[in-house]
């Protein structure tokens, strides 16, 4: 193992993730774990240095403060408390510094002087570790891991592929809600060009008669969510001998799903939601890393760079986006629209500069004209916003001459499409998708 490490302790801190990125900004690996970590389990981590305990106003679970074991407070490591009242024996601050400059300070004593730790966190490093841990986790036993194509079960599938190759089965189920190209590029990249074991199956008509005249949106949510798991399933009792299930679950799912100290925002499917009658064992690598650092991975593995800086998707895919009960010949016209309206902001690089952009079809139509005679067709509606959180977000304002391409080329390429409009809403008082 290359990297040291140093653990941080949630004791109850609202600023365990500010620290962890802290630590990383100063070149050395950080790990968040939970106040009841063993004395085992923290051996058990590779290369720990120090330990650095975060303490903070949530510091009462289930009406008992909280405290680390007496056995990781024994442990020969150096310590440095944050906030956590109690352990004078320990050097102490009563908050981590606001000020950027006193933050590093007093951080890069704690790891340089007191635990000698090596500034040696890279991208490069992280991937050789994990490499070697999840060897050491698998064995010569088989993983199976679902591949949705986004982000990260992407970067989960090139780095288990470079650890353990074969023993890997990678599932890409095809709802037919994945926009134009997706499917195709998965197949492309991990069977042809990385040689995956991939097992795509192709449920397009099934998750489309599911949904035929569904109308209400959390119905259709819960419909292909549901599916989802039931066709994964079915292809998982397909395959012998598998006992490990690998998942894209990286650290801010953990965090919207609740930690032993900070309630649930969302419950992530990566963390709460499987199959309970699946006796698999869990691997998941990149529990510790925030996005960038997934992305950045990504690119080391060598992914293409289209599919590590893709913008957000929703899990249920232009499921939302094609309003109302989905019909098949409105989803192909809100695929091709939006596949037009991608191509033509990345040739104006908004791509870069707009974090979410797509294309929406309502189901109503309207009249216009076409080849001299009245046609009755569904108007594109385009939203591109921009947002650090996702809880609010801000229109983008898109050059006229890319909005009057978008609309030529939409108008007279995609069947069904007579109107194109630009919807000006940020959130609040509109939600970033329509459904
Ligand atoms: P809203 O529409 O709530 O969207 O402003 C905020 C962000 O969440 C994404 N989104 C979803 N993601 N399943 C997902 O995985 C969903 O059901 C879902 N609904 C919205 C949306 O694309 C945006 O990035």
């Amino acid at each position: 193992m290359t990297q040291d490490m140093i653990v941080v302790l949630d004791l109850g801190s609202e600023e365990s993730t500010r620290i962890a990125r802290e630590i990383r900004a100063l070149g050395v690996y950080s790990e968040i774990h939970p106040y009841d970590l063993t004395a085992e389990q923290l051996a058990a981590l590779p290369n720990v240095r120090g330990i650095l305990l975060a303490g903070g106003p949530n510091r009462v679970v289930d009406g008992r403060e909280i405290a680390p074991s007496q056995a990781v407070l024994d442990s020969a490591l150096p310590m440095l408390a944050v906030d956590v009242p109690g352990l004078p024996q320990l050097r102490h601050v009563n908050t981590l510094p606001h000020d950027e400059q006193m933050c590093q300070e007093l951080l890069r004593q704690f790891l340089f002087e007191d635990c000698k730790a090596q500034p040696n966190w890279t991208v490069k490093n992280f991937i050789d570790d994990q490499v070697e841990l999840v060897r050491r986790q698998v064995g010569d036993k088989k993983v199976l891991l679902a591949l949705s194509g986004g982000v990260d079960s992407s970067v989960v599938a090139a780095l288990l592929l470079k650890a353990i190759g074969s023993q890997l089965t990678c599932v890409h189920v095809n709802h037919g809600l994945l926009r134009k190209g997706e499917p195709e590029q998965v197949v492309r990249v991990f069977r042809d060009n990385l040689g995956a074991n991939l097992i795509y199956v192709d449920a397009v008509d099934r998750f489309l008669d599911k949904l035929a005249g569904v109308a209400d949106p959390e119905q259709k949510r819960k419909i292909i969510g549901a599916e989802f798991i039931r066709v994964f399933e079915e292809e998982a009792r397909k395959l012998e001998g598998i006992d490990f299930l690998a998942q894209g679950t990286i650290y801010p799912d953990i965090i919207e799903s609740g930690t032993k100290t900070n309630k649930a925002v969302k419950s992530h499917h990566n963390v709460g939601g499987l199959p309970e009658d699946l006796k698999f064992q869990l691997v998941e690598p990149l529990r510790q890393l925030f996005k960038d650092e997934v992305r950045a991975c990504g690119v080391a593995l060598g992914l293409p760079d289209d599919m590590v800086y893709r913008q957000p998707f929703p899990g249920p895919g232009l499921g939302v986006r094609c309003l109302g009960a989905i019909t098949r010949d409105r989803l192909e016209a809100l695929r091709e629209s939006d596949a037009i309206l991608r191509e033509e902001f990345r040739n104006a690089g908004l791509d870069k500069k707009v974090w979410q952009y797509f294309t929406i079809v309502p189901d109503l139509k309207s009249v216009g004209v076409r080849d001299n005679a009245r046609s009755v067709e569904w108007p594109a509606i385009i939203r591109a916003v921009n947002t650090v959180d996702a809880m609010t977000a801000e229109i983008e304002e898109i050059p006229w001459p890319v909005l009057h391409k978008v609309t030529r080329r939409i108008t007279s390429e995609v069947k069904g499409i007579n109107r194109v409009c630009y919807d000006l809403t940020p959130k609040p008082s509109g939600t970033i998708e329509w459904e």
